[in-house]
């Protein structure tokens, strides 16, 4: 059964529907998600699920966004009397999954709240009143009748410190909440349709759960005890059921694949002030895409000073983000024992967030450089709430660390082709472009001549983008984004412009003439032609993304000029 509520103006629905014997998802489905969390990128909304089940006694797995607010409790009460549920299962205490539960306590103060000890602590601070509670470790088991027996996981960092899973014996069912999930919203309850979900599950895991790679093998391990998975019951978009091996398959894969990856950067942070570990994340974002492994860690979640030694000292660079003066000894002791693993050689940067009282950025770089170690990017100061831009910078800073740790391999590669091969590959010539984009807030720019018309019907053509450029976050399916022509004669300065050197998040726009294009995009004024385009499709082409577009709009400015052709010596360069 399933049931709709009617749209609302912001377009948020609920569903419910029965997935289990006794057990029921309701769907909390967010259409139109626009926040700019990296997470975000493929923008197709997302949903959070939370679920009722009713053995003799009830547990209620998760709520929901405090968005949803009227609408969960009007779908929640609908079910049952709040009254009756005796446990509320909390997976981990991101707001967009427990930000009822204060509401939900409120309505019910009999209910058992079920979490880690780290969940519980924070659900204190969160909720200001006593409320009965059970910290649950690994293994533990919690029995509400009729055969529905939880049984529970321990998952630190999937994607936060405290997340547990919850295995229910008798529907075979595991809640999952962020892991296994996906920011992907439809009617679909289940993944039945894996090819339009896939990029977004993927995207979903490069995003949140690929810097905690070592945390989602070591899930998996604990995984692998229960008896056989039926259905991993996500938070977030469809619930797995048909692609259960398949989809479990990939997280393996894709985590061994990261945990072997030769040069790792570690991100040390605090997520006191609750941006850091977006900011964190934004950084492993560009730092991911130059095929570098990132490993995140929360200093201030419980950390074995033993662990993390080895980590830094594995590590190629290391990515600090400052703790407040004041924080407590064990994270001030976990900043000395980074401090004191780094070594020469390796690459530092810095991040500070929040306000007055941060221990000070200066002295804590001069140590690292005193050791001998190399800034790449600027320190990054964030003294007020961060914007779109603030998140593109870290990404744009992330990237240029990890070019930076893997420059001496990316000059090897390109030494490494065969000096005919080189030469008759060169012969492949293009015309210069510019690629100009704007997401939301941000926008970029960059060079190209790896453009070629692709189809007549519908018009559309390809271009190849380095997985690490800037302006690849811009270039997702479903993006809009301008192709500047340039003319033949007439380039130099356009080229020379958009080929300099930006620091992260820099105004690639600033001194040159623009125009707004339909789509918002900056078209080059001064450019020989420009058309206006979606993109369609990616495909992964190793070292870069051929990317499909197709166009819907388009002007030359001089009918007689030609487009500036990009002749080249070598296949190695562009
Ligand atoms: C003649 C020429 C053509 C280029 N064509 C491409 C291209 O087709 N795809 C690409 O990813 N980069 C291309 N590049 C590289 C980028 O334009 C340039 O290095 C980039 O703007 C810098 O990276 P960033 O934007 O990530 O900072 C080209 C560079 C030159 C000099």
């Amino acid at each position: 059964m399933v049931a709709l509520t009617e749209r609302t103006e912001k377009r948020l629905t609920i569903q419910t529907v029965e997935i289990a014997e006794h057990t029921t998802a309701i769907r909390s489905l967010d259409w139109d998600r626009d926040r700019f969390d990296i997470e975000f990128g493929l923008q197709n909304g997302t949903t959070y699920n939370s679920f009722l089940i009713r053995g003799e006694q009830i547990a209620l797995v998760d709520t929901s966004h405090e968005k949803f607010r009227q609408l969960y409790f009007d779908t929640l009460t609908g079910l049952i009397n709040p009254q009756e549920i005796d446990y509320l299962i909390i997976s981990h205490t991101e707001p967009d999954h427990s930000g009822l539960v204060k509401d939900l306590l409120q309505m019910a103060p009999e209910i058992t709240v079920v979490a880690s000890k780290v969940a519980i602590q924070f659900l204190e601070n969160l909720v200001h009143q006593p409320f009965k509670q059970k910290i649950v470790k690994n293994g533990d088991r919690l029995n509400i009748g009729n055969g529905h027996e939880f049984e529970f996981v321990i998952a630190p960092n999937l994607h936060w410190p405290d997340t547990i899973f919850s295995f229910d014996h008798k529907t075979q069912t595991l809640y999952t909440c962020d892991a296994f999930g996906m920011h992907y919203c439809s009617d679909s309850t289940f993944d039945e349709d894996l090819k339009t979900i896939e990029a977004d599950f993927r995207y979903y895991y490069d995003c949140l759960m690929g810097p905690n790679a070592r945390s989602v093998l070591s899930a998996m391990k604990r995984m692998g005890e229960l008896p056989s998975i039926k259905m991993i019951a996500t938070g977030h978009g469809p619930l797995l059921h048909h692609n259960v091996a398949e989809l479990t398959g990939r997280y393996r894969t894709w985590s061994q694949t990261q945990t072997k990856a030769e040069t790792t950067v570690g991100i040390f942070y605090v997520s006191e002030y609750g941006y850091s570990d977006r900011l964190a994340q934004a950084i492993g974002n560009g730092i991911s895409k130059t095929g570098v492994a990132v490993e995140i860690v929360d200093l201030g979640a419980e950390v074995d000073l033993q662990e993390l030694r080895e980590l830094v000292n594995r590590c190629t660079g290391l990515v600090v983000g400052l703790p407040p003066a004041s924080s407590a000894a064990s994270i001030q002791a976990a900043l000395s024992t980074v401090l004191g693993s780094a070594k020469e050689k390796q690459a530092i940067g810095v991040f500070e967030t929040g306000g007055g009282d941060d221990e000070p950025i200066d002295p804590l770089l001069s140590k690292f450089r005193n050791l001998g170690l190399t800034e790449v990017f600027p320190a990054i100061r964030i003294k007020q709430t961060p914007t779109e831009n603030t998140y593109k910078q870290c990404e744009e800073a992330g990237t240029d660390l990890g070019q930076w740790v893997t420059r001496d391999r990316s000059i090897k590669a390109m030494k490494s082709l065969g000096a005919d091969l080189d030469k008759a590959l060169g012969r492949l010539s293009g015309g210069l472009y510019i690629i100009t984009a704007k997401k939301g807030d941000v926008s970029s720019a960059m060079l190209a001549s790896w453009v070629s018309q692709a189809s007549f019907k519908p018009l559309g053509f390809s271009i190849a983008v380095a997985k690490d450029r800037a302006i690849e976050s811009l270039m997702q399916v479903g993006d809009c984004f301008v192709l500047n022509v340039l003319e033949e004669g007439n380039y130099q300065t356009l080229m020379k412009h958009f080929l300099k050197r930006f620091a992260p998040g820099a105004d690639r726009f600033e001194g040159v003439r623009t125009q707004a294009a339909e789509n918002g995009t900056p078209i080059l004024t001064d450019a020989l032609a420009y058309v206006e385009c979606e993109v369609v499709s990616r495909m992964d082409c190793g070292d870069h993304w051929a990317v499909y577009s197709t166009v819907y709009a388009g002007r030359v400015s001089k009918a007689e000029a030609l487009t500036a052709v990009h002749h080249r010596k070598v296949g190695n360069h562009y």
